[in-house]
């Protein structure tokens, strides 16, 4: 454990203490320090703005805010500081206590849907954001903001919640590529290779699987889409796909799989058995009219 979590607001959301875990092994990973530890309150709008009046007398809520418990000489950050650090060492933990962070539920979720991103990728960013600045990262100057916007992106990339901006068409097929050698289909000898692009900018490999009972055959698309639900991505922007001959559009069940994690919107990518010559449609031009979990009156 490397965060000790106080959640003080009624629900939070499900995996929260292993994403929080993660996205901070993954910080100190970055900064190339042990694992170190620090707490986090998930509070409410009126808790954070109240902190912020006290320790801050800034009369506003805010979505994060970040108490070291290490005084880092200016310009230094931990790595720099392995003697300030021993102070702070915790024997139950057997860890360095860095301090403290504190988030608001309620700001998160309004910064995801601004942003367009998930709850999941805005906490991991918040967290990673507060670690940061527990191990003296600022962001006062153009040149300091840089910095730490660095460290940010290397930590949040490591644990896959960075959208990676040179995420192309063309990738996520060389991806679909190469999921396809895994395929196994000794009995169509029709290979498919699939990767699927979640709203957070992770990435999703699936390959057909074959079964002597033929009806127990998954596709390609299907596989894909379970590896994304066991890692907890519930929403899909794009999938590239590739058979072994002609262009592998997904079959009917594989669109209705799709349309409830993507919906219409989804962009499904095909190629040539190469990869290449790739051909774009949205998953409503593919599945027009289409029943999902909004017609059952949910929303994911
Ligand atoms: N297949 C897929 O993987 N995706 C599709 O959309 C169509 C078909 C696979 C299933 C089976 O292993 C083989 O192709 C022949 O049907």
């Amino acid at each position: 454990m490397a965060v000790v979590l106080y959640p003080e607001v009624p629900s939070i959301p499900e995996g929260l203490q292993q994403l929080l875990d993660d996205v901070s092994r993954a910080c100190f990973q970055a900064e190339g320090i042990d694992e170190a530890l620090f707490s986090v309150r998930i509070v409410d709008e009126e808790t954070i703005h109240r902190l912020n009046r006290k320790t801050r007398k800034v009369d506003r809520p805010t979505d994060v805010l970040s108490y070291p418990e290490i005084n880092y000489p200016a310009g230094k950050t931990a790595r720099d500081c392995p003697r300030l650090l021993k102070r702070e060492y915790d024997p139950d933990s057997g860890m360095v206590y860095l301090g403290d962070c504190v988030i608001s539920l309620p700001r998160a979720q309004a910064q995801a849907a601004e942003y367009g991103h998930s709850l999941r990728r805005e906490l991991g960013y918040l967290t990673a954001h507060s670690a940061f600045h527990l191990m003296g990262y600022d962001h006062m100057t153009d040149e300091d903001k840089a910095k730490m916007r660095e460290m940010e992106k290397i930590a949040m990339r490591q644990v896959q919640l960075w959208k990676d901006d040179t995420m192309t068409d063309q990738r996520l097929m060389e991806l679909a590529l190469e999921a396809r050698e895994r395929s196994y289909s000794p009995y169509s000898k029709f290979q498919v290779g699939a990767c699927i692009l979640t709203e957070d900018g992770r990435t999703f490999q699936g390959c057909n699987f074959e079964n002597a009972s033929y009806g127990a055959t998954i596709c390609a698309e299907r596989c894909a889409a379970s590896n994304a639900v066991i890692n907890g991505a519930r929403r899909f922007t794009a999938i590239a796909i590739v058979g072994s001959a002609g262009y592998a559009w997904p079959c009917g069940i594989c669109r209705q799989v799709l349309n409830e994690f993507g919906g219409g919107k989804l962009r499904v990518i095909v190629g040539d058995p190469e990869g290449q010559n790739l051909q774009v449609r949205s998953l409503s031009e593919l599945l027009p009219e289409s029943f999902g979990p909004e017609d059952l009156g949910i929303s994911l």
